[in-house]
């Protein structure tokens, strides 16, 4: 049986802890070819699709094909379980219906999409985005890593065709249906498994604040312009702004040219919003805290939304069909994104959630019981049989 143990050592990241798997890079292609050898072993059929995402087919591709499936790369310094849970689980779940000799009436296919963190080139979900045409290959192309490396580049040196990109609609109208099953996130599980209900609006947006790069030494305390000084302003808007059920994040800020006797001459600022509704107005009210902080230390500043995608909720009549298959687990929302909240736009989704005790996540820490991870193979077995007889 495919197990997570069988990861442990795929991208390990000594420096943050846990794991750092990137869309396209030495760790995720490396993953890649750990998932096609598993496949290959079961006599599943694999392809990489036009935009990079990866696929099983168990039997012949098809329209009204049932998938299930997750991603494998991971957020910088990430756990075990976020993306990987759910292509494992796939796994395990075709060795379970082979074992009872069950074979799908309809087409059947484990997918792993690329990039669903946005870890390497900013934008989460990229695979499932470019396939259903939410950005734009143009876009995405020129999106570029810490390194500079673009999007383009990265695939060109993993051997895909950049000038393949782009909404892929025979690739999305073999989808019947998509079950994703993933780790919970945010305490929400108080028994094994679940299923979700919806997914908050989330977007990530760039604040870059230009000021006067100086020397820390000499450059008087009234001269200068220093763009750390809105930057930080901004930090404890998002944190002030975020109020009820709403979630603003700063986790990631860029000064430069970031020397300890420098006075940055400009600093990027991403901030992660998420609501149940008005994720941009939350955003919105945090601009104008920043904008005036801009102001009062004569620094110029630069808004844009890097993505976006608004709230989703998941197909009732699938949720219900399959907690009732479930014995009626419970159905819960979420503040997380998921490749699944973007097919839910296109093709009927549902996801399963498996309990993560603390609810950490995004973190080494992130856990969840070998029985409960059991459980969520058993449920998603059980799932897909339905779904596929
Ligand atoms: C992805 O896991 C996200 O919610 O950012
Ligand atoms: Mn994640
Ligand atoms: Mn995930």
């Amino acid at each position: 049986m495919a197990s997570l143990t069988d990861l442990a050592g795929i991208g390990r990241d000594t420096r943050r802890g846990g794991y750092s798997r990137h869309g396209f890079d030495r760790a995720e292609l490396d993953l890649r070819e750990w998932f096609t050898a598993e496949a290959t072993r079961r006599d599943l059929d694999t392809e990489t699709d036009r935009n990079g995402n990866l696929w099983a087919w168990w039997g012949r591709p098809g329209p009204d094909a049932v998938i299930t499936g997750s991603h494998l790369d991971s957020v910088p310094g990430g756990g075990a379980f976020d993306g990987p849970l759910g292509v494992v689980s796939a796994l395990q779940a075709v060795d379970s219906l082979r074992a009872k000799g069950f074979t799908p009436s309809k087409p059947f296919a484990i997918v792993v999409f690329a990039e669903e963190e946005g870890g390497r080139f900013g934008v989460a979900c990229l695979g499932s985005r470019l396939m259903t045409g939410s950005i734009r290959p143009e876009t995405a192309l020129r999106l570029t890593d810490s390194g500079g490396v673009t999007l383009a580049e990265a695939v060109t040196a993993a051997g895909l065709d950049p000038t393949r990109f782009g909404r892929d609609d025979e690739a999305l109208s073999r989808i019947g249906c998509f079950v994703e099953l993933h780790v919970e996130q945010g305490k929400g599980l108080a028994v094994p498994v679940g299923v979700a209900s919806s997914i908050m609006a989330h977007g990530r947006w760039r604040f870059t604040f230009t000021g006067q790069g100086n020397h820390a030494g000499t450059t008087l305390i009234a001269d200068r312009r220093d763009p750390m000084l809105p930057a930080s302003q901004l930090v404890l808007a998002a944190r002030r702004a975020a109020v009820g059920d709403a979630r603003a994040t700063v986790g990631r800020i860029v000064p430069n040219p970031g020397g300890t006797n420098v006075i940055a001459s400009t600093v990027d600022v991403w901030v992660d919003a998420r609501a149940a509704e008005g994720a941009r107005e939350l955003v919105e009210q945090i601009s104008e805290d920043a904008w005036r902080a801009a102001e009062e230390e004569g620094c110029e500043l630069v808004v844009r939304e890097e993505s976006y995608g608004d709230t989703v909720h998941f197909d009732t009549a699938l949720r219900d069909d399959l907690a009732g298959v479930l014995g009626g687990v419970p159905a819960l929302p979420t503040g997380a994104g998921h490749d699944a909240g973007i097919l839910a736009a296109r093709v009927p989704t549902a996801m399963l959630f498996v309990r993560n005790p603390t609810g950490i996540s995004h973190a080494p820490e992130e856990y969840a019981e070998p029985a409960d991870c059991e459980a969520g193979a058993v449920a998603l077995t059980a799932v897909l049989e339905h779904l596929a007889r």
